[in-house]
């Protein structure tokens, strides 16, 4: 409290502006998952239970961490998910550096192994990706995208400008 008052009004309203973007923000933002969450990419984790429940949407990220002297991370098709067969894969995500990132931008279910033997062990996983969901059904009824801008366009810029304000004020009083 006696930080509030020392600080005042119009920078503890750009505090508060701040907050209140950064719960916004996510709802428009695309999800990263780092696959095998604590666990990373690496034998002994069950992808299949680490999947189970997320939803992955046309938009997302997955982000795979390892150790880039024994694994890779290749997506191949399912006969070859089910077979562990890593000799043609569709794309090898692999940079070398045991940090690959892969971005979900199509509306279909990817099949990520580990080559060098891994994929026997477990290491492979499916993720069924989904069309992004709709807006909130209290947005009036319009097309999606023109609900998605609207969306879009009510949580940042009004906010943004709300914040420019409150800084400028501040400003302006110090
Ligand atoms: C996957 O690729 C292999 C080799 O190119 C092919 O024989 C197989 O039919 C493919 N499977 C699917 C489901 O496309
Ligand atoms: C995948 O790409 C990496 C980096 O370019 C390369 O070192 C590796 O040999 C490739 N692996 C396969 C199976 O193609
Ligand atoms: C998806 O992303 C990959 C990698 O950045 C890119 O090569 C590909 O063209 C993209 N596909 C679509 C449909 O945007
Ligand atoms: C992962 O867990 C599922 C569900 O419990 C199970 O059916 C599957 O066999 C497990 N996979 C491995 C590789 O242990």
């Amino acid at each position: 409290m006696e930080g509030l008052r020392r600080i005042g009004w119009p920078a503890t309203a750009a505090v508060l502006t701040a907050a209140l973007l950064l719960v916004m923000v996510p709802q428009v933002t695309s999800i990263r998952y780092i696959v095998g969450s604590d666990k990373g990419w690496s034998p002994n984790v069950n992808y299949t239970i680490w999947a189970r429940g997320k939803h992955f949407y046309n938009g997302d990220w997955l982000f795979f961490v390892y150790d880039r002297n024994q694994m890779n991370v290749l997506e191949v098709n399912k006969t070859d998910f089910e077979s562990c067969n890593s000799d043609h894969p569709l794309h090898n995500w692999t940079t070398g550096a045991g940090r690959d990132v892969v971005p979900l931008n199509v509306t279909k279910t990817y099949y990520f192994i580990s080559g060098k033997g891994f994929c026997y062990g477990g290491m492979k996983v499916g993720i069924p990706v989904e069309n992004a969901p709709p807006p909130p059904a209290s947005l009036p009824e319009k097309s999606a995208s023109a609900g998605l801008l609207s969306n879009f366009r009510g949580q940042i810029f009004i906010p943004t400008l709300l914040a420019a304000a409150a800084i400028w004020d501040a400003c302006v009083l110090l």
